[in-house]
């Protein structure tokens, strides 16, 4: 049934996790025993709906009109919407507390990546993981894009360094999917 889903988005254009990304995701969620998930950016809610399906209850943000129409359509359609909320805002500008989770997935504006995890990772268990998807973009250089997308990837770099340089979390790199992270909590 999902996989209508992925049909849907290949269909209009939106962009959902690979394969490969999934695959990524759901052996994390068993590693790490991951129960509770806050997710950035659910579009259609392919991923929220797959992370469901693997137990997990999950708070996913979007903040596109569009976007929160499909995605409670499809919500709908499973029994695995009783394991989902969707917050229908922004998630640089929401104000309400959260709960707290054992996995926060950052699948939303690239350029902002250093923004959600500054802004979200008080949420997170004490032995929680952050992991961010598209950190590769689809493995371009700046020698083969325009102004705009080479700023992107200059922010992209700049969160990669602040991730790699922060004293709070150890993070590895994954070259699985269109760029992945893990970054754990380092142990007081
Ligand atoms: C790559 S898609 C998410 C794909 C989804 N996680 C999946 O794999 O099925 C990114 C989504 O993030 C949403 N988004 C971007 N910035 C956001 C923000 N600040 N707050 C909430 N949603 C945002 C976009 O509207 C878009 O639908």
């Amino acid at each position: 049934m999902l996989s209508r889903i992925k049909e849907y988005a290949l269909k209009h254009n939106v962009p959902i996790i690979t394969d490969a990304g999934l695959l990524f995701l759901k052996e994390a969620i068993s590693t790490y025993q991951i129960k509770d998930v806050l997710e950035i950016g659910t579009a259609i809610g392919y991923s929220a709906l797959a992370m469901a399906s693997y137990g997990c209850k999950v708070d996913t943000f979007e903040r596109d009109e569009d976007m929160i129409i499909d995605a409670m359509k499809h919500f709908d359609m499973f029994d695995e919407q009783k394991q989902i909320t969707l917050f229908p805002f922004d998630a640089l500008t929401y104000n309400q507390d959260l709960r707290t989770y054992d996995l926060i997935f950052i699948d939303a504006a690239k350029a902002q990546y250093k923004n959600f995890f500054e802004k979200y990772n008080k949420y997170l268990r004490e032995d929680g993981i952050v992991i961010c998807d598209n950190l590769s973009f689809h493995n371009l250089t700046p020698d083969m894009v325009n102004r705009h997308t080479r700023q992107l990837l200059r922010k992209i770099d700049t969160f990669k360094n602040f991730l790699t340089m922060h004293s709070d979390f150890n993070t590895t790199f994954f070259d699985v999917g269109d760029g992945m992270s893990i970054s754990q909590r380092k142990m007081k």
